[in-house]
């Protein structure tokens, strides 16, 4: 009987401390406690509407535009502007959700921080770790994007560089050596302590629009209505899919939401700017690829360099060259701002316990964490350099994608479990926006191929071991 007793009393302290573990991976942290406060930060309330707009504008037109377009245009004929449509649709019901979360919690840290005070450890550490797909991959892409647009340029003064250097391992080449001296420049100007500076990024915002109207404003005379039959060849699969994939391009609309917390008047200044900024991106988005579409037949719109190359195909080989300059030169800065979005992630996760101390080591000499950023140039040069554009973009794509819906699930939640904190933004029409928008997210989700859901799995699983590895043990909250 003793024996009996002795064990059901085991069972009920095993059964109290697993729960007490299963608890533990819930923790959450307090938003006075968060070391990445705007007040820890130093940051300034100084943006207005305008400024919010060019953030957005500096970090979303890139690769995206100047690239991806051909690819989409080649999955879904020219309906492809209907998946522009689409994945306009989706990202702006995600910025909406979004800048609810990030007027929330006065933190400048992105969703894996808004997480760990909704949610617990567990669910911010998942979140964190698809932000890295989101932010270390997708700079991986900008970097490939930017080496083919720069030997595009090189092609059209007749210089040819082998694909053994200038395409990645798994594309057919050896290595993409443009994509990895790119990113170790850029590791080296981070290093040095270059950051975000609104008046660089809006010099290249200029220099990216201006590229983008100088495209529309040469190809429509060019425009011949035959392009656009069959309109969509590929019917509402080839629709989705390309929506699937140009979601890509709307990818850093969430920087509007998170400077939230440094604009001057976030209830104001977060939608006007976050309008202003949706709205010129989905009107450049929709007439740049309805004059793509109407310039060349579909199928031979270069998938490496869309843009560029199709005004050469009509015979403008100035233009052709002019809007490689730009887009090499305004893709440089969304290479910045996503590698520096990247270090301030690790630096987070890093101060939190999650991931190693090393992590958020400040150098004494530059002032920046120096060895992450060594480690996330190192990381992106070695992805940019080694693995297929196409792999990464749906990984980026999926990751991304999946944070969001968690973010919109957290709205709804959070206006439950936390009524009264302020929201300076109030996202409209919860509960329907958000269900919206998981909606719209799970549907271009379901368009991107089973193997990149398996890889996504296997990525997750790897996210969950590390984490019960070191993250659980070597937590702050532990102590
Ligand atoms: N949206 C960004 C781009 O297209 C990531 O490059």
């Amino acid at each position: 009987m003793n024996f009996i007793k002795k064990r059901s009393e085991n069972d009920f302290r095993n059964s109290s401390k697993s729960y007490g573990y299963f608890m533990g991976l819930f923790r959450k942290r307090n938003v006075n406690n968060l070391e990445n406060s705007v007040e820890a930060n130093g940051l300034k309330r100084k943006l207005n509407a305008i400024d919010i707009a060019a953030l957005g504008l500096g970090a979303v037109i890139g690769t995206g535009i100047f690239v991806v377009t051909g690819q989409g245009a080649h999955m879904a004929g020219p309906a492809v502007v209907i998946s522009y449509l689409i994945a306009a649709i989706t990202s702006t019901l995600c910025a909406l959700t979004y800048a609810e979360l990030a007027t929330m919690f006065p933190v400048s840290g992105s969703t894996y921080s808004y997480c760990y005070v909704a949610f617990g450890e567990i669910i911010a550490w998942i979140v964190g770790w698809n932000l890295i797909l989101e932010y270390l991959v997708s700079a991986a892409i900008v970097a490939s994007g930017w080496s083919s647009v720069f030997v595009g340029i090189l092609k059209l003064y007749n210089i040819y560089l082998p694909d053994s250097i200038t395409k990645s391992l798994l594309s057919g080449g050896i290595i993409d050596l443009p994509a990895v001296l790119l990113i170790i420049f850029i590791t080296y100007v981070l290093y040095k302590g270059v950051s975000e500076s609104s008046k660089i990024n809006n010099i290249t915002v200029i220099i990216k629009i201006a590229v983008i109207v100088i495209f529309i404003a040469l190809g429509v005379p060019h425009i011949n209505v035959k392009n656009y039959h069959p309109f969509a060849p590929f019917g509402l699969k080839g629709i989705m899919t390309a929506s699937s994939v140009i979601f890509f391009a709307y990818i850093g609309f969430d920087t509007v939401s998170t400077s939230a917390e440094e604009s001057i008047n976030p209830k104001r200044d977060v939608p006007i700017g976050l309008m202003i900024c949706m709205t010129v991106i989905v009107v450049l988005y929709l007439a740049i690829s309805l004059v793509l579409t109407g310039i060349v037949p579909f199928m031979k719109i270069d998938v490496n360099n869309a843009l560029p190359f199709s005004l050469a195909q009509i015979g403008i080989n100035w233009g052709s060259v002019l809007v490689s300059v730009g887009a090499v030169v305004g893709m440089v800065s969304t290479l910045l701002v996503t590698l520096y979005g990247q270090i301030r992630i690790f630096m987070t996760m890093s101060r939190d316990g999650l991931i190693p101390s090393a992590f958020s080591k400040i150098t004494s000499r530059n002032g920046i964490p120096g060895i992450c950023t060594i480690l996330t140039g190192i990381i992106t040069g070695i992805l940019s350099g080694f693995l297929p554009f196409n792999i990464l973009m749906d990984l980026c794509n999926i990751g991304t994608l999946s944070a969001f819906v968690m973010v919109s699930i957290g709205v709804i939640i959070l206006r439950k479990t936390m009524p009264n904190a302020e929201r300076k933004f109030r996202c409209p029409g919860v509960p329907f926006t958000p269900i919206l928008t998981v909606a719209f997210c799970l549907y271009l989700m379901a368009g991107l191929q089973p193997l990149t859901w398996m890889r996504f799995l296997i990525w997750t699983i790897v996210g969950l071991a590390i984490y019960f590895l070191y993250g659980i043990k070597h937590s702050t909250l532990n102590y």
